[in-house]
């Protein structure tokens, strides 16, 4: 099943890096304020469930454009372009993510960056990869020292105050914050040891469902902002190697506030 979803990946990235030529050429539609949908897109989640449902055709989709189909114990969970506004920008930072839920628990997924043709993949009890190379999370003990990715709230402002604080304290408590634009790769950038944890408020499981799984099988821990396993359901999430994960969470919990902690 993961080869047929890296297969899927693959295809979908032939499509990006094509279109990614010709930025102009493109037909893009604001789906709401600040949320952009183009072909690409939806070319993209095409030819990934095409490729899913010809291997599986039993098995059921959720998908970011297309939404629900069919029933089934599994699930595929797809966001064909992670990180649209970097891509219609040109801005280099963005990724397929796919993940396969047996029964609602994450068991394979892949988080494929079509500019560097880096291939994350993981499954549940199997360990992370890069490029068939095992990946861990860092070892960094000390979140002083640590860099952490996030990303910024931009098309739901109902928790920017909370946020705001959380970033005001953890701008001075760490080495440094990164919004690189895209969750399934910062969530795979975690888990390869690149950034040493991650928190992101309002997110949805095709953003998070292949990275998530990628960070706890390199060794991490992830979460929502009380550190409950419940980032699935919330779409609040925090990752990180154990040691800083547990750090983040205790420079969070001052600004959380009641919908927040749920
Ligand atoms: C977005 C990216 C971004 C995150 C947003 C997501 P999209 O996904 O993951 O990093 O901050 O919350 O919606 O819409 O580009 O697939
Ligand atoms: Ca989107
Ligand atoms: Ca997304
Ligand atoms: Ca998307």
């Amino acid at each position: 099943m993961l080869n047929t979803a890296v297969k899927a990946a693959r295809r979908a990235g032939a499509i990006i890096n094509r279109a990614s030529n010709d930025l102009d050429q493109l037909t893009v539609r604001a789906k709401r304020e600040n949320d952009f949908v183009s072909e690409v897109d939806h070319g993209a989640e095409q030819a990934i469930i095409d490729t899913l449902l010809t291997a599986y055709p039993g098995h059921a989709i959720l998908a970011e454009e297309s939404g629900v189909t069919g029933e089934s114990e599994y699930q595929w969970v797809i966001d064909p372009l992670d990180g649209t506004t970097n891509f219609l920008h040109g801005f280099p930072q963005y990724a397929i993510s796919i993940a396969l839920l047996h029964n609602g628990v994450p068991t394979h997924g892949v988080v494929y960056d079509p500019t560097r043709n880096e291939l994350f993949t993981a499954s549940r009890g199997v360990g992370a990869f890069l490029n068939d190379r095992r990946i861990r999370v860092s070892k960094r003990a000390k979140l002083k020292e640590s860099l952490i990715g996030t990303g910024f709230p931009f098309r739901d402002f109902s928790h920017l105050d909370a946020y705001l604080g959380m970033f005001r304290d953890l701008v001075q408590k760490t080495a440094g914050l990164r919004r690189p634009g895209s969750a399934a790769l910062d969530l795979a950038w975690t888990a390869a040891g690149r950034t040493d944890g991650f928190f992101e408020i309002g997110l949805n499981l095709w953003d998070i469902a292949a990275g998530c799984l990628l960070v706890t099988e390199a060794g991490g821990l992830v979460g929502d902002l009380t550190g409950e396993d419940r980032h699935l359901q919330s779409g609040h999430v925090v990752a990180g190697n154990p040691k800083v994960f547990v750090q983040l969470l205790q420079a969070i919990e001052p600004h959380l506030t009641l919908p927040l902690k749920a």
